[in-house]
């Protein structure tokens, strides 16, 4: 397949350009473009056809349902079956932005988009290159992160480049993602409402505004093959994600940095890298592939999934050690450990 590159402005999108770009999903196609979050591969969500061609190009598993995006508060109406208090009070407080809910469904959503769940993720991006693209096309678009399956997410066109060229209709590069994870998830269908993926927009902000969250059990836990369908809220949720093709493992606690450098000293000659957040360091004399990253959430959110793929570019590096980001945290920093452990094999307490 050709791909299209079309080069946009972030700020202010051109309007020749945006138009180019919604007639391949007019048509049916796929577009990869960016959002605030991480760059999406979209399709016109209600053509059951078109989102077939996303799972194609991703080589995404059809058990795994797609976010839809909306450039308009009214669209939701022809998603879902109904929008309570809660969603109304969420979208009026994080719309447009990072934020995904999951409510019931409404005919109009075709089962492969959704995966054969009666509910449908909906969500209006910040970014103005989204917006106007979803406008210009006249639907909704149907949206999964815009890597290869089991990749991490692309904040980059870059990255996107390196996934799927070939392979989709279009890529607009509008610069990079400057949150750098995925939106926060949060199903709306269940009595008390449930955090599948946390986000940008956190738990406590979440529930100063809706009262009680719960999370899902699997939101701070390593991805594992046994986590069964019955566990996980959306079938999605059971793969490994975000990883990079080396083996990560988290280094947690006071004493990271000792655990580390036995590790190196004991590595007879094999190739190690190391994403670490504090500065002053050795690792590097002792022979592995450093990547520094600044130590508050809001820089490891935007930089973490880009440090894995430059990871990917140096072949020899089999195993990652990730120093000084640790668990337990609020806001940001639960996303961020989400993340980490959706991309290890394991996590080592160094107290
Ligand atoms: O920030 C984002 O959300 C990005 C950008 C492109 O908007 N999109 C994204 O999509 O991360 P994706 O497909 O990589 O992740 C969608 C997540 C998956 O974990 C999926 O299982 C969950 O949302 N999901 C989608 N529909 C669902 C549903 N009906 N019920 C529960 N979870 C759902
Ligand atoms: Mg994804």
């Amino acid at each position: 397949m050709k791909t299209i590159l079309v080069k946009i402005n972030a700020q202010k999108p051109q309007g020749l350009k945006i138009r180019k770009a919604a007639a391949i999903i007019r048509h049916g196609g796929t577009v990869a473009f960016p959002t605030e979050t991480v760059y999406g591969l979209g399709a016109n969500a209600l053509d059951a056809k078109a989102v077939r061609g996303i799972f194609r190009a991703k080589g995404r598993p059809f058990d795994d349902p797609l976010i839809v995006h909306i450039s308009r508060e009214h669209q939701i109406y022809e998603l879902v079956k109904s929008v309570d208090a809660k969603a109304k009070a969420l979208m009026e407080k994080f719309w447009p932005g990072p934020l995904t809910l999951v409510l019931e469904k409404s005919a109009n959503v075709p089962s492969v988009t959704t995966a054969g769940l009666n509910s449908v993720a909906v969500r209006m991006p910040r970014s103005r290159i989204a917006l106007a693209l979803i406008s210009e096309s006249g639907c909704p678009i149907a949206a999964p992160s815009a890597n290869l399956f089991g990749k991490p997410s692309p904040t980059s066109a870059q990255h996107v480049k390196e996934d799927l060229f070939g392979r989709i209709g279009a890529i607009i590069d509008g610069g990079r993602a400057h949150i750098g994870v995925e939106s926060t998830v949060l199903d709306l269908t269940l009595k008390i409402p449930m955090l599948l993926r946390p986000g940008k927009v956190s738990l406590e902000e979440l529930e100063a505004i809706i009262g009680k969250v719960k999370v899902h059990p699997l939101v701070k836990s390593i991805a594992k093959k046994s986590h069964s369908k019955a566990l996980a809220r959306a079938p999605g949720m059971k793969y490994r994600h975000y990883a990079p093709r080396a083996e990560v493992i988290v280094i947690e606690g006071a004493n990271s940095w000792k655990t580390i450098r036995k590790m190196l000293s004991e590595s007879r000659g094999k190739k190690i890298g190391v994403i670490t957040t504090r500065k002053k360091n050795d690792y590097g004399k002792m022979g592995a592939a450093v990547k520094y990253l600044k130590g508050d959430y809001a820089s490891i959110a935007k930089n973490l999934f880009r440090t894995f793929r430059e990871f990917d570019m140096l072949p020899s590096v089999q195993i990652i050690l990730v120093e000084g980001i640790s668990g337990g945290a609020k806001g940001l920093g639960l996303a961020v450990e989400n993340r980490l452990k959706k991309a290890a094999s394991k996590v080592i307490n160094a107290r």
